[in-house]
């Protein structure tokens, strides 16, 4: 958590602007009802026509900048949850490319996505209601229940007590949405997991008529997602109607003993609406910001997610005195050899490779030739460091490959996967994917060369 944090300091600023501004618009809200009252109390019921226009005017300029300062607020809490939101999506991304094939079997690519995407968009949310309602919501009380006491002591008392017994309440009710919401996260993780199986694996499913069954497994796991939203907002049906109820029985209460008081000469009945205003503001800010507290443990679990993400060390990394372009194997010649290598895949019960042996020599074509599963693709995937051999060496032109940098050693080779990957764009700027400089000339040797779709490791620029 404490690196995710760390993305937020170049913000830090821009941030204080945005609680600062927030601050601003809530005092403008609260210094409202005050003049309200007194519009009421001084010149309403006096029949004081110039102070109430001139009350009115001041109301007026008051509702104005408290626009502004709410649209100043929103424009700088937006500009530092996005930016961070960018950079977090940025630093997971860039991370995620220093993975190793292994490392991303850990997390699963459904589960990588839905942590780049949904999981920062659910931070990056919280983030813009911690800023906009949860670090103001405790001043906001603070003088909203001062200005009360003001008005009039025993009433600030009654809204008090009124204000802790809502909190309470809605907090209890609130706090029951809790783990449903971490439940959501996995949820999620399973749907968008189910769906790119089904994607990617279309020709598959029709090949062998498993539609129905698909379409019962991807709305089962929609129902799973389905069922738990649906005990969420239950809990938020039965929590906003509850704090609208109690809201009117604070209402009822302060019309109540506010009523003695004006009908005893202590207080005027300006002052009753002005109380009513800061219960109501203050009883918003209040549940709002407990529902913002809801939120947290949520977007707590999606930064323990993306955390794991950062903070994973790939298994596969260059050594310290790895040899790079500069220092690297020159003259190339270009000899692969497999010395007693044998590989197993985490998880795997057995070895898929056991002491293997071979060399290909510069400007010879080496064919590896067995059945479906004996660990072709293994070999081939072997080369370029995808996995790291358990025992044995693999060495170019002598040197074992752990040696060179993972950036130097990929630059020798040529590699055509078994699977076709064709990204967006022309097949021209697909064969150029490698080599974005490559002339003309070089790209149509380059199809010519292309060998069909057979696993084929040609022999470029080093193997
Ligand atoms: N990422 C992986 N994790 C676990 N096991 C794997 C993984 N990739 C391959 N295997 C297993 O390793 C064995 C060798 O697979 P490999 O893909 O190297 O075979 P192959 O000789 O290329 O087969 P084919 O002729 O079908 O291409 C198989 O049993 C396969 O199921
Ligand atoms: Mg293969």
């Amino acid at each position: 958590m404490k690196k995710l944090l760390h993305l937020m300091k170049p913000y830090k600023w821009t941030a204080v602007c945005a609680v600062l501004f927030t601050l601003m618009n809530n005092i403008c809200v609260l210094y409202l009802p005050g003049v309200f009252a007194k519009i009421i109390n001084k010149g309403a019921l006096k029949g004081d026509m110039p102070y109430v226009y001139k009350m009115g005017g001041l109301m007026l300029l008051v509702a104005v900048l408290s626009g502004v300062t709410y649209i100043a607020s929103a424009i700088y809490a937006s500009k530092v949850t996005s930016s961070f939101a960018r950079d977090l999506r940025r630093s997971v991304f860039v991370k995620a490319q220093e993975y190793s094939m292994s490392d991303y079997q850990k997390f699963g690519s459904a589960s990588l996505i839905t942590r780049c995407t949904n999981d920062i968009t659910i931070i990056q949310r919280s983030f813009m209601m911690i800023l906009q309602m949860l670090l103001p919501a405790p001043i906001m009380a603070v003088v909203g229940l001062v200005l009360a006491f003001r008005t009039n002591a025993t009433m600030g008392l009654v809204m008090a007590a009124i204000i802790v017994i809502t909190g309470g309440i809605a907090f209890s009710i609130g706090s029951k949405a809790i783990p449903l919401f971490r439940q959501l996260q996995v949820k999620m993780d399973n749907l968008t997991r189910i769906l790119r199986e089904i994607i990617s694996g279309v020709r598959v499913i029709r090949a062998f008529h498993r539609e129905k069954y698909e379409e019962e497994r991807f709305g089962s796991s929609c129902k799973d997602y389905c069922d738990i939203a649906i005990e969420t907002n239950k809990i938020f049906a039965v929590l906003l109607p509850t704090l609208t109820l109690l809201t009117n029985l604070g209402i009822i209460c302060i019309l109540l003993f506010g009523g003695v008081k004006v009908s005893e000469g202590i207080m005027q009945i300006g002052s009753i609406f002005a109380l009513i205003e800061y219960l109501t503001i203050i009883l918003f800010t209040v549940t709002m910001s407990i529902l913002v507290f809801m939120e947290i443990p949520r977007a707590q679990s999606c930064g323990e997610r993306l955390s794991e993400v950062l903070d994973l060390e790939p298994e596969i990394q260059d050594k310290e005195n790895a040899l790079t372009q500069d220092s690297a194997l020159s003259p190339i010649r270009a000899q692969l050899e497999f010395r007693n290598v044998s590989f197993r895949y985490t998880n795997a019960e057995e070895a898929v490779l056991n002491k293997i042996s071979f060399t290909s020599k510069a400007g010879e074509t080496t064919a590896i030739i067995g059945g479906t599963g004996s660990g072709k693709s293994t070999i081939a995937n072997l080369i370029p460091r995808f996995f790291d051999v358990d025992e044995g060496e693999i060495l170019i032109d002598g040197v074992d490959i752990r040696n060179l940098s993972q950036k130097e050693l990929r630059s020798r080779i040529g590699f055509i996967p078994q699977k076709t990957f064709l990204f967006r764009g022309t097949i021209a700027s697909n064969i150029r994917y490698g080599k974005e400089d490559a002339s003309d000339t070089e790209m149509i040797q380059a199809a010519k060369n292309s060998p069909g779709s057979y696993l084929h490791i040609f022999h470029g620029k080093g193997i």
